[in-house]
């Protein structure tokens, strides 16, 4: 049971707190955890209990908490400038980070366009592979092909390319219609794609992909070769792809973009969450040159592109984001997720493939979906086995009955271990007879 002062918090929270992805009416029934600070990859509740973030405050974490480098760099900030526009005007954080960033992305010579969050780096790349083609006098090319069981973010746009499921298919008559071909769970779905790409491509303004990995739809995994086979034929086609990095991007899946691994060019990238290492909101899309010089002309004419966020290029996401990508090579820290990510391929080989109530183990670098097998709808084993993860000390949360393991860049051998042990000892006490 709670303490008091644990019950406090949640009673505060739950008086005047909306939660997204949450059931209110219930949310205080199940013991969410009320975080109060944290300690390099563990997290510390109002209680002073531990739990070592598993998922890395939902996969925007990469070197910990309070890294004091990073803090260092957030105060630093403080004393020059937050925040300044930059819409018509510049900011030195910002043009530091890009100037950084740019010579890192799988979109040689690329100009960056800032938000805050994934969803609005995606809703960006589809305006502006649109407007890209109407600029050019092109206006029939007004669809894009998206993948099944693609996430790309929660507003409406990005809810379009978006397969559905999570509770928003009410959404329904909001969303404008894509074309669709199967996501990574289909073994073929490259052929599917490609088919499709060839039937429709006059109609295509867009590809949109996550490279690699299809995180919300559970950890889906798919080859280099089969990403690299679709987009090289979407652009011998003459269509934009945009890559979806939000979730791959920056270090996740071994590479600092899944894009290096499937050896491709993206005409735009969309990224966000570990774009800061985790904190604070800062997401970007990167367009290639043959796509931005397509928005240059007269001052004020049509071929502008009229978007931009309030915070767009925040000065102190920017300067954190400029020393989360120094730590990144001072740190070697793509070596550590190489090393960790074999290490958690062994160990749950050896404990969890074949423990009892799995279905499947699914990972790229260091994502990983550990997909159940429940014998009977209305288990809830995901969130059952996540909640006897977070008793034992390890945070864990489900995509339904996919439990994600998505640990810190950072995360040593010992933690590695610890995660492990405790999904297998969960895994044993919900599934096991
Ligand atoms: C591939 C992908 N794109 C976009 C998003 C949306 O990002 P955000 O939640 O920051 O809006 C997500 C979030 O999980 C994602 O996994």
């Amino acid at each position: 049971m709670p303490t008091s002062d644990h019950a406090d918090w949640i009673r505060r929270d739950a008086a005047v707190v909306w939660h997204g992805f949450t059931q209110m009416s219930c949310y205080a029934d199940n013991t969410p955890l009320i975080i109060d600070r944290a300690e390099g990859r563990e997290l510390v509740d109002t209680d002073g209990n531990r739990y070592l973030d598993a998922i890395s405050s939902l996969w925007v974490t990469t070197l910990g908490h309070r890294v004091p480098e990073l803090d260092d760099a957030v105060r630093a900030q403080l004393d020059r400038v937050a925040h300044t526009t930059l819409l018509g005007n510049g900011n030195t954080a910002t043009i530091r980070f890009t100037e950084a960033l740019v010579p890192r992305l799988p979109t040689p010579g690329c100009h960056v366009l800032y938000a805050s969050d994934g969803a609005a780096a995606v809703e960006q790349a589809l305006r502006i592979a649109f407007q890209w083609w109407t600029n050019q006098g092109e206006h029939s090319r007004q669809h894009y092909l998206a993948l099944g069981d693609a996430y790309h973010g929660d507003t409406i746009g990005a809810l379009s390319l978006g397969a559905g499921g999570f509770g928003t298919d009410v959404y329904d008559p909001l969303r404008f219609p894509v074309l669709r071909t199967p996501g990574y769970h289909d073994p073929h779905w490259d052929d599917a794609a490609v088919a499709a790409l060839d039937e429709h491509g006059d109609e295509l303004a867009a590809l949109v992909i996550e490279p690699l990995v299809q995180g919300a739809a559970g950890m889906a995994v798919t080859t280099p070769q089969q990403v690299r086979r679709v987009v090289d034929h979407a652009q011998a086609l003459g269509i934009l792809v945009i890559a979806d990095e939000v979730a791959v991007g920056f270090g996740r899946t071994g590479t600092l973009f899944a894009s290096e691994q499937c050896g491709i060019e993206p005409d735009l990238v969309a990224m966000g969450k570990g774009i800061t290492g985790g904190y604070l909101p800062l997401s970007a899309t990167a367009a290639s040159p043959k796509v931005y010089d397509g928005f240059l002309g007269e001052d004020l004419s049509e071929t502008t592109l009229y978007h931009g966020h309030s915070y767009s290029g925040n000065a102190l996401a920017c300067a954190v984001a400029l020393r989360h990508l120094e730590l990144l090579d001072d740190w070697d820290v793509l070596t550590n997720v190489v090393a960790r990510a074999d290490e958690l391929g062994t160990l749950l080989a050896e404990q969890v493939t074949d423990a009892p109530g799995v279905g499947d183990v699914r990972r790229r670098g260091l994502m990983t979906g550990v997909e159940l097998a429940p014998p009977a709808d209305g288990l809830r084993w995901g969130r059952r086995v996540c909640a006897a993860a977070v008793r034992r000390g390890v945070l864990l949360r489900p995509l339904g009955d996919v439990v994600v393991l998505m640990p810190p860049l950072t995360v040593t051998a010992e933690e590695i271990n610890r995660i492990v042990e405790t999904l297998a000892a969960a895994l044993d006490e919900v599934c096991g007879d």
